[in-house]
Formats: C-alpha cells, sequence, structure tokens
C-alpha cells in the first residue's frame, strides 16, 4: 500500500473517531440530548408521590388547598422547585386523604371553594363542583380529576398528574 493510501486511512480514522466523540459530547449537553433521544423529555417529579404538607394542614370544617411543588425538566431548563399545580384535599376515614386537582376540566382555570355554599367553583366560566367533585353547573364536561393521595409519618403525599381539558373522560398529558 501506497504512504498516500495509508496517511489517508489514517487521516479518515482520525475523523471519524472525533465525530463519534462530538456526538457523545453533544448527547450529553441538556437540551441537545434532547433533540438525540426526546424520551429524555419529561417531567420527572411527576411519575411518583411528592410531599405537600403536614397532615395537620388538614381541617374537619372543609376543603384545604396546597401547591404542589416539584422538578420541572424540558428541552432546556431544569427547574428544581416549582409549583407544578395545586391541589385540594379532603379527609377520609382515618389517615387516609382524598385529592382532586384545582385545575378546571373544561378550559384550566383554578377552582375555588366556596365555603358559604361548601361546594367548589370555577370562576371563569362558572362551573360549581360538590365535594365529591362531581358537577353541579356550568360547561365543565367532567366531575374534577382526581389525584392518588396518602399520609406517610405524618406528611401528605400527591402522586401529581394533569389531565387535557375538555373531553368526558379524564387523559392524562403529564
Ligand atoms: S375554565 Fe372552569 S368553567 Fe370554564
Amino acid at each position: 500500500m501506497s504512504e498516500d493510501a495509508n496517511g489517508r486511512r489514517g487521516f479518515l480514522q482520525v475523523v471519524a473517531g472525533l465525530s463519534a466523540a462530538a456526538v457523545g459530547a453533544l448527547a450529553a449537553i441538556p437540551g441537545v440530548g434532547v433533540i438525540i433521544d426526546p424520551l429524555l423529555r419529561r417531567r420527572k417529579s411527576a411519575g411518583g408521590f411528592l410531599p405537600i404538607g403536614d397532615a395537620s394542614q388538614l381541617s374537619d370544617d372543609g376543603p384545604v388547598s396546597l401547591p404542589v411543588i416539584g422538578e420541572l425538566v424540558d428541552a432546556w431548563t431544569r427547574a428544581p422547585e416549582v409549583q407544578l399545580g395545586t391541589v385540594w384535599l379532603q379527609k377520609g376515614e382515618g389517615d387516609e386523604v382524598k385529592a382532586m386537582t384545582a385545575e378546571c376540566p373544561h378550559l384550566g382555570c383554578k377552582i375555588g371553594y366556596d365555603g358559604e355554599q361548601d361546594h367548589f367553583y370555577c370562576p371563569c366560566h362558572k362551573s360549581s363542583f360538590g365535594l365529591d367533585g362531581s358537577v353541579n353547573d356550568g360547561p365543565s364536561p367532567r366531575a374534577m380529576d382526581p389525584l392518588e393521595a396518602r399520609v406517610r409519618d405524618g406528611v401528605i403525599e400527591v402522586r401529581f398528574k394533569r389531565f387535557r381539558t375538555q373531553g368526558e373522560e379524564p387523559v392524562e398529558i403529564g
């Protein structure tokens, strides 16, 4: 083999090695890794139970709302502590706690609680909901969306999820 051919082969091997190293380095950069692997884009904290407060915050007098704080990861940023949403909580039997997201199934406004009427109420288009989340009145196409919740060692934990607005059935979106 000629000296020229050996030189070309060596040069190509070096270029191939550098290309592989460059792809590996890019994949390690947040954001670029998502382009290479879209599965990296996910809200990491949404998969498990998140601690949201002390069980002593629950009341016998009515529902209590608490913010859900967790980590939000998207293509370009990682925010360790952002408000992912708000949940309404009610005491159940014993240690049981019932949770519903405060996001209205109609168009996503924040549902409040009307203590005088003793029902949940969405101020945007006047949907109202019973304490069990069922629709009493207004345009909401379905009941308030329930969430898994539990009390562990005196701490309220919620498996937070978001749901698509509209539609008669809840469809999880993250
Ligand atoms: S967003 Fe709640 S009733 Fe429309």
